[in-house]
């Protein structure tokens, strides 16, 4: 099974095979951590985007990383769902972003990834959801990549990953 590790920080600084953003159909950059992950990988980001794109929700699609930072050789940009209540699919897109990630992770053959808290920022997906569909999707989704890491910008959600971590971890151990 993968290692995951919940950490909190900027992603940008994150040392590992590929990084995960968390974009919008168009893959030409915008906020939160997609225009951090752009600021640092610069110009030359949003013109791979625009050549791939555009990106359906709940799809993934490789760029270079550019300038990002060495040790990164690509970033997977994912299109989360917008949430508007849950009853429109939400929690199936997010689960096929998650998905999606690992498998085109696995095409490239890399070893470590980090992923953002995907959709629950600008897209509003509460959070502590968010986390329990990403931790159980990645715990069954089999894949060559052994680290993951879950970067959490702020204290909220990465109190909500490591919830959800411990909860499918225990849940795994408790005797039947
Ligand atoms: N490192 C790690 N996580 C970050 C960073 C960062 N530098 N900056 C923001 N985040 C976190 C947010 O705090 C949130 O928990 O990433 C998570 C996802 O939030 P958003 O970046 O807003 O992404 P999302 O909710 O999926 O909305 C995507 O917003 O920025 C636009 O172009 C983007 O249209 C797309 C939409």
């Amino acid at each position: 099974m993968v290692a995951i590790e919940i950490v909190l920080g900027d992603i940008t600084h994150e040392q590992v095979d590929a990084i995960v953003t968390a974009a919008n159909e168009s893959l030409l950059g915008g906020g939160g951590v997609d225009g951090a992950i752009h600021r640092a990988a610069g110009p030359r980001l949003a013109q791979a985007g625009g050549a791939i794109g555009p990106c359906e929700p709940g799809d993934a699609m490789a760029t270079p990383a550019f300038d990002l930072n060495p040790s990164v050789t690509h970033i997977i940009h994912t299109v989360g769902p917008v949430w508007e209540g849950g009853d429109y699919d939400e929690a199936e897109i997010l689960q096929s972003c998650y998905r999606r990630c690992l498998e085109v992770a696995d095409e490239l053959g890399a070893l470590s990834l980090a992923l953002p808290a995907i959709a629950t920022g600008t897209y509003g997906f509460p959070a502590d959801q968010a986390a329990g569909i990403a931790i159980a999707t990645i715990r069954s989704t089999p894949t060559s990549v052994r680290h993951i890491r879950m970067v959490a910008f702020d204290e909220p959600t990465y109190t909500a990953l490591t919830n959800a971590l411990n909860q499918a971890e225990s849940s795994e151990t408790r005797p039947s």
